[in-house]
């Protein structure tokens, strides 16, 4: 599954892309707006540092505003992924942006019947807020579910981008299901590193290492 990084904030989304393991960045406008900074440029420098798709959000309503800013924001770099929401002027725009080769990232699905119009619309990529349907008493991961069986009843080519994550375990169980991607906040990637198995057992191998002496290098 790929991991990408659901932030703005360049700094954290340089020492993550350090690591190798960020496949892509998602933003929004909350998240542009978090960050203080001028969106375009703000996504040139993300699209600089990460050779995955880097998904950069509309924020017109209506079909011939989104379309124009969708083309202004592919124009930024190769790798831009548009985000639009899943409305009629957000999939009418997917359509058009999709038949054009670029990739596009429809935004805010809370349904499986959501997810297959915007998979109909040619949309690279579907993000189900899972973590938003929690919030509710809902069931995010089932949401999921439905669609990675959906779309692959009909081989549909929408990636399932799994967004609005919470922690590791909506990782793991969307890895599970099959989901193509997981948007993370830096906070999660460095989570998934941690176990206080792996602590313990490399304080205690150290320890004994001490003991012998010994230096590899
Ligand atoms: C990413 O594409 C989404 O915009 C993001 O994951 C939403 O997360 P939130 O529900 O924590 O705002």
């Amino acid at each position: 599954m790929k991991l990408f990084l659901d932030t703005a904030n360049l700094d954290e989304i340089r020492a993550l892309a350090e690591t190798g393991l960020v496949d892509g960045v998602t933003t929004n406008p909350s998240l542009i707006a978090k960050s203080g900074r001028d969106m375009a440029e703000t996504i040139a420098e993300i699209c600089a540092m990460v050779a995955g798709p880097v998904s950069a959000e509309v924020t017109a309503t209506d079909p011939g505003q989104m379309l124009a800013e969708g083309r202004k924001l592919a124009a930024i770099a190769n790798n831009v992924a548009v985000k639009v929401p899943l409305t009629p002027a957000g999939l009418a725009t997917c359509k058009s942006l999709s038949d054009d080769g670029i990739m596009v990232n429809v935004t805010l699905c809370f349904s499986p019947a959501q997810a297959m119009l915007a998979a109909k619309a040619g949309a690279r990529f579907i993000s189900p807020f899972i973590g938003r349907l929690d919030d509710l008493g809902r069931d995010g991961m089932g949401l999921i579910e439905d669609i990675v069986t959906i779309y692959a009843n009909y081989d549909f080519a929408t990636e399932v981008l799994v967004a609005s994550v919470r922690g590791v375990q909506h990782v793991v169980d969307a890895a599970l299901i099959g989901a193509d991607v997981a948007t993370v906040p830096p906070s999660v990637i460095h989570a998934m590193y941690k176990h206080p198995m792996t602590d313990k057992g490399l304080e205690a191998f150290l320890a004994d290492w001490e003991k012998t002496g010994q230096s590899i290098l």
